[in-house]
């Protein structure tokens, strides 16, 4: 496993890292706690020790999970957590109002709740679960990370920028308050470089890649024939006639499968590892075979200029999660 530092918060990370959304459930049905728990010793043992969860993930489960985790690992591993927005609205709307989504108080509450799930004296990276640039000015919640600093509550402070909007945190990135910026950077929606990651790079802030296979679909397991159980997120994400329009994008892109990318799930992990504004990506992983699979490919090789020219062409402006 390869490491990259995680901006000026000076951790080297591995660049491959876990998402732990699918295993809390809830929104991903099709989730075993066993298998879950399998995949997370296994992603330890192959060198991942980045972990990015949420408060909101199957309500504490995921975080619960990863305590186990870290029962046996304290030392080894890093947890990234965030704190939902108290109006619970993902995305943030431009016209939020920091008090109704992040008032102090509730950010320092989300806060000890997530340091009691996940059994820890401090959250190795806190970070904000949806964002809207306006609050950047705001001293509301610069004056909560002030003090939960100061507590030794939280060691680093992060965004999770809204889907798709990448310049959505800008003016963030000029306070000097954020170590790290999550984003969706895949090779559908390529818009991070056009302006994020050189700010990223320019300022040291670390960059977490999620949503790396856009949700299943880079990884080609969806055909129009794909049903989703009942209640599970990508019912939606992939309604109407989403999946046969992917599996037509997906047709073309394995036509781009060689020596370099013998596989989609290498082609599209390889395309966000590839840039050097990156410092890891975190594919969702529940099954232990998608752990040993994605752990395998951090072997410091990168996809040739003209593959990833090539790949520039299949950039897809589009929003499913609306
Ligand atoms: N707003 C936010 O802050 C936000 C939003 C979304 C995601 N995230 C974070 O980003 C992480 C990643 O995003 P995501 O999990 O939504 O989507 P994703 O990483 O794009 O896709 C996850 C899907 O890919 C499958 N998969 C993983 N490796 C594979 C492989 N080698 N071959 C075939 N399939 C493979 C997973 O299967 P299995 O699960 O069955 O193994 C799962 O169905 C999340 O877990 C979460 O930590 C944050």
């Amino acid at each position: 496993m390869k490491h990259r530092r995680l901006g000026k918060t000076g951790l080297e990370v591995s660049e491959i890292g876990f998402g732990a959304w699918g295993i809390g459930g809830e929104l991903w049905q099709d989730s075993d706690d066993k298998e879950s728990l399998e995949a997370l010793h296994l992603a330890v043992e192959l060198g991942i020790n980045f972990f990015d969860t949420a408060l909101a993930y199957g309500k504490g489960h995921s975080e619960k999970l990863l305590s186990q985790l870290l029962k046996e690992h304290k030392e080894k591993i890093h947890v990234a957590t965030k704190i939902p927005p108290k109006n619970r609205e993902w995305p943030a709307r431009k016209e939020s109002r920091l008090r109704d989504v992040f008032p102090l108080s509730y950010i320092k509450q989300c806060t000890e709740e997530s340091i009691r799930n996940l059994r820890v004296d401090r959250l190795d990276l806190q970070q904000f679960h949806v964002w809207n640039d306006d609050w950047s000015d705001d001293n509301e919640w610069r004056d909560a990370v002030d003090e939960l600093k100061e507590q030794g509550k939280i060691r680093f402070l992060g965004i999770s920028i809204n889907d798709h909007q990448p310049e959505n945190a800008l003016r963030a990135a000029q306070t000097g308050y954020i170590d790290t910026f999550q984003v969706i950077y895949n090779i559908f929606d390529q818009t991070p470089e056009d302006k994020l990651f050189r700010e990223c790079q320019k300022r040291g802030i670390g960059v977490i890649v999620r949503v790396p296979f856009d949700e299943g679909a880079l990884t080609g397991s969806v055909t129009p024939e794909t049903e989703f159980p009942r209640s599970d997120f990508r019912r939606d994400y992939f309604a109407g006639d989403r999946k046969t329009q992917v599996a037509q994008r997906m047709s073309k892109l394995r036509m781009l499968l060689d020596g370099e990318a013998k596989s989609l799930p290498e082609l599209a992990l390889r395309f966000c590892l590839h840039h050097d504004a990156v410092s890891t990506v975190i594919p969702g992983m529940r099954k232990p075979k998608h752990v040993e699979t994605n752990c395998s490919l951090s072997d410091g090789r990168r996809l040739g200029a003209e593959l990833i020219a090539e790949l520039r062409k299949h950039r897809w402006e589009r929003n499913f999660y609306d």
